[in-house]
């Protein structure tokens, strides 16, 4: 495996959040953002952490660039913090943060490490839940398209890949159906959830980021595209299902997880409808788009990112523990086709959901290029993790992670043989970070990051990375 195994031009970089990476999340007139209340919420986050400091990006990137550049990658995916620019979600503009973004900017360029810009990864800004209970409220639509619009004037010169959400499944489905991420919403009251519906929250939500991811590209097309010659898509994540049994049943089963996880959004985008298992299972609780959404919706990509890590086996579940009608928690539950989850496949990293299943990928991948009509695409995320409690020394020695790597991209290299038509491959993660719930009990960087000093060390993964990336590589 080397650079010249994947196709001309293919690009590599590596991937992190605003929230996760930045630290100084209350200065220099940065605004709160959903993420800096709920970690407040003792029991929220392993070991109460926050994200004021991490790793502290704001002062250090220059470092971190100037590691991407020794480490051979081409590309930087980082997210912008919508509260750092519009510390109230809209109006006043905060240009201290505005600078931080054109410090960091120019200095990718000037290194020539390509910007990917994501616009939203799970920070929004406080004032706007506040306001009108965020997500859930239609106001939102037309604040993201402004603030992004205020983005492509303002970096659009320098950026020419855009990204507009990361993960709206994720948002949706733990922000508002099991409450485990931030608002932390949910019909059941386990945690910490504050009251909402899992009914039916998620499902406003979603149709919320959808709209507000094409109201943004429909911006960027009309205003800035043409001038700035860049694209835009967005972020989506896709665990593999894979049917346990060849059963006809157990089929059904796995479709049925495609369609409630990658399809959810990625249909509408194809073809301005949710898939027909979703409408049929959700029905009257599944809001619908007007002709004139459609229009917006559909198409409304350039290209778009897959965060691919893992698989499952799905399966039918026998018939008596189907649960009575519990909302979204029972569509959840079809999500998952009420599979018994014990039977998992591969090894585990140290993150519980993430199960090391190389081939997954390629079938992630070949499935969008059948069923999507092979949209451009990139990798936009993949990795594994090592426990937060290693010495320096265990954490170096990351021989697991490179296998991960090494075979996941042999896959992917596998997907773009059979014509999938992925353009990139983005590594999560630069560093160690803030890993949401789980604080910094988890490392899934390709550098150590001690947290004392916050000095970087990389990982033997790092070394391997830059070896494969190197110019003159056989
Ligand atoms: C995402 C992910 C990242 C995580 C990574 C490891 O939404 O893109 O949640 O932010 O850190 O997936 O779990």
């Amino acid at each position: 495996l080397s650079r010249q195994s994947f196709p001309k031009g293919f690009l590599f970089g590596t991937a992190t959040s605003a929230y996760q990476v930045e630290g100084e999340t209350h200065q220099d007139g940065r605004g709160p953002s959903i993420w800096d209340a709920f970690v407040k919420i003792p029991g929220t986050i392993a070991k109460n952490a926050t994200a004021e400091i991490t790793v502290d990006q704001y002062h250090r990137y220059k470092e971190d660039v100037d590691l991407m550049k020794k480490l051979n990658f081409d590309a930087y995916r980082f997210s912008i913090s919508w509260s750092r620019i519009f510390p109230e979600g809209s109006g006043k503009v905060n240009w201290k943060g505005v600078a931080y973004y054109n410090r960091l900017i120019d200095y990718l360029v000037q290194k020539g490490i390509t910007p990917y810009a994501n616009l939203y990864h799970y920070d929004l800004p406080l004032a706007l839940e506040k306001k009108y209970k965020g997500l859930l409220g239609r106001q939102v639509v037309n604040d993201f398209a402004d603030y992004a619009e205020f983005c492509f004037k303002t970096f659009g010169d320098r950026v020419k890949n855009w990204m507009t959400f990361n993960e709206p499944r994720v948002v949706a489905a733990l922000g508002y159906d099991n409450g485990i991420f931030a608002p932390g919403r949910c019909s059941k009251a386990f945690g910490n959830c504050t009251e909402g519906n899992s009914a039916t929250e998620p499902y406003i939500v979603s149709h919320h980021l959808i709209l507000a991811h094409a109201a943004a590209v429909q911006r960027y097309r009309k205003y800035y595209q043409a001038k700035q010659k860049g694209r835009i898509g967005i972020l989506l994540d896709f665990v593999w299902y894979e049917p346990l049994t060849r059963s006809k049943a157990d089929n059904y089963a796995a479709q049925r997880a495609r369609d409630f996880h990658i399809g959810w959004f990625i249909h509408p985008i194809v073809y301005g409808e949710y898939p027909k298992t979703m409408q049929n299972i959700v029905k009257e609780r599944l809001p619908k788009f007007t002709a004139e959404e459609v229009k917006m919706v559909k198409g409304s990509i350039d290209y778009v990112g897959i965060n691919q890590y893992t698989t499952y086996y799905m399966s039918e579940p026998h018939p008596t523990t189907k649960p009575k009608d519990l909302g979204y928690q029972q569509d959840w539950n079809v999500q998952f086709g009420f599979a018994k989850l014990g039977k998992l496949i591969g090894p585990r990293a140290h993150s519980t959901w993430l199960y090391n299943v190389p081939w997954g990928m390629y079938k992630a991948l070949m499935y969008m290029k059948e069923r999507y009509g092979n949209p451009t695409m990139i990798l936009s995320e993949n990795g594994m993790d090592d426990p937060g409690n290693v010495t320096l020394a265990q954490g170096l020695h990351d021989t697991t992670r490179i296998k991960y790597y090494r075979d996941y991209l042999t896959n992917l290299k596998k997907a773009t043989d059979d014509g999938a038509n992925v353009v990139g491959y983005f590594a999560w993660s630069l560093l160690d970070n803030f890993e949401w719930l789980s604080g910094y009990t988890s490392r899934f960087g390709i550098v150590y990051v001690d947290y004392k000093t916050l000095k970087r060390y990389p990982k033997m993964s790092a070394q391997w990375f830059r070896k494969l990336l190197k110019r003159n590589n056989k």
